[in-house]
């Protein structure tokens, strides 16, 4: 067993300057491109398992995890006693040559000729088959597994592709305020907070703003946190999730929902040809996102009702469609399809009411499928002064807290649409997520502020 820590390649990069050593690690997704090379590779421990001769310490960086394989006879004795004593989730260094190997996990492992442990710790609390409860209570270190980075990394990615959508169709992104005056979506759902003495509530939409700006600029959007009290425990639902809107003027609803099958169509392909290997890990088939196809078919609130009462549901006009309704009707579909035309009693303040039937709104949710139920709400909204006064009124709502909003169809009022597809729905429908908290690092949901 060789022992001399002299000409330890390991030793003297980690003499150096975190700035200097930087550059001489091989990060695990690039390996494939160094069979047969020295590598410096560095991270947490994955999973380590030992015999009397060989050991195996699993290293992940967040680019990947590989393998290295610890000999007794090739490495020295402080080697040999580290890749031995590590806890999951200590972090090491490993210095060894890159080798295709079938057996080892992705393919290609690290015949190990150094490994260091640079730190430590404990014991780490997390094993296998742990409660939801358990996991969501200890959130703070489960946010590493790869389950959750790889629904992050693809988060990353359609929000990426999104914006690069909205770039190039010339809209620019905008902020909307969190602090605001007046409930936007219905006061049932509004979280308040004083506000020096006073109240604010937190925004449960950047809407009411983003119509301001498209008076500047037709064509804005803004990526930010939504807030809504909602007190179900759903797998669709949080109390704090992002929401894409974006807000068009000149545009009237059938505009609204072509942008919106463009977007979402854009998205599955992007996501099915360059996120395979993500895709493969949660078992989504790239071939079901190929597959969706803008423009997507639309289905009126009256039809809905019709389809739902063909399928036994006591359901009847006027009732709402939730949840478990949406499910119904979205169980066989492989393509989104657009819930339209909805009560206007129903639906919020803002939305324009169809002339073809004035009991409804020119309004389009559109229903992810496989029972996914609702990604995105839009509307055509109210740009006349008269009727958005007498929508407020009718919807109890005081004209006074909304009182700049209805100002702006005082000057330059233009018709106007948009929409809001929030991020953790369409992530859900895309990794097929049993539940949307694994679409957000630390999920907030009616009984959970903590980690
Ligand atoms: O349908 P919503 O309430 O519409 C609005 O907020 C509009 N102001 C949007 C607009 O036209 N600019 O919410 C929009 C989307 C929903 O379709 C859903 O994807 C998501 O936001 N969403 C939620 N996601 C997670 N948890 C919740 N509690 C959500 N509520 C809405
Ligand atoms: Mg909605």
């Amino acid at each position: 067993m060789p022992n001399s820590k002299s000409g330890s390649k390991l030793q003297e990069l980690l003499n150096e300057d975190l700035s200097k050593s930087e550059k001489k690690i091989t990060r695990i997704s690039d390996l494939k491109d160094n069979v047969g090379k020295e590598v410096f590779v560095r991270g947490w421990v994955y999973r380590q398992r030992g015999s009397t001769n060989l050991a195996f310490v699993l290293i992940r960086d967040g680019t990947g995890v590989v393998q290295c394989a610890i000999k007794s006879g090739d490495v020295s004795e402080d080697t040999w006693k580290d890749a031995n004593d590590v806890f999951l989730e200590s972090v090491v260094y490993a210095y060894g040559t890159v080798a295709k190997e079938e057996r080892a996990p992705g393919g290609y492992e690290i015949r190990a000729k150094e490994l260091k442990v640079e730190f430590r710790g404990e014991a780490f609390p997390i094993g296998k088959d742990q409660s939801t409860e358990f996991l969501l209570d200890v959130r703070h270190l489960w946010v590493r597994s790869q389950a959750i980075i790889n629904a992050l990394k693809m988060k990353a990615f359609v929000m990426r592709t999104a914006r690069e959508f909205l770039d190039e169709k010339g809209f620019i992104e905008i902020q909307t305020p969190i602090f605001t005056s007046s409930a936007a979506e219905g006061g049932a759902t509004v979280f308040e907070v004083t506000y020096f003495g006073g109240k604010a509530y937190l925004a449960q939409t950047g809407q009411l703003y983003s119509e301001a700006l498209i008076e500047g600029y037709p064509l804005v959007y803004v990526f930010a946190p939504s807030f809504r009290a909602e007190p179900s425990r759903t797998p669709r639902h949080l109390t704090e999730f992002w929401q894409l809107e974006p807000e068009m003027a000149f545009y009237n609803q059938r505009m609204n929902m072509e942008l919106q099958g463009e977007l979402v169509e854009r998205i599955c392909h992007e996501v099915a040809r360059k996120q395979t290997d993500i895709l493969q890990k949660f078992k989504r088939d790239p071939k079901d996102l190929l597959g969706i196809k803008a423009p997507f078919e639309s289905m009126t609130y009256a039809k809905a009702i019709e389809e739902l009462q063909k399928k036994g549901l006591k359901i009847k006009w006027g009732d709402g469609i939730g949840l478990d309704e949406e499910k119904i009707l979205v169980q066989e579909n492989t393509q989104p399809v657009f819930l339209t035309n909805q009560p206007k009693e129903m639906r919020a303040f803002y939305m324009k009411i169809n002339p073809d039937d004035p009991r409804t709104v020119l309004d389009g949710d559109l229903l992810a499928p496989e029972g996914i139920g609702e990604i995105i709400g839009g509307s055509e909204r109210v740009s006349d002064y008269d009727e958005l006064v007498k929508r407020l009124k009718e919807m109890k709502l005081k004209e006074k807290d909304y009182k700049w909003y209805v100002e702006l169809r005082k000057y330059g009022s233009v018709p106007h649409s948009g929409f809001g597809m929030g991020s953790e729905r369409l992530i859900r429908w895309l990794l097929k997520l049993e539940s949307i908290r694994d679409a957000i690092p630390f999920p907030r949901t009616m009984n959970r502020l903590e980690p």
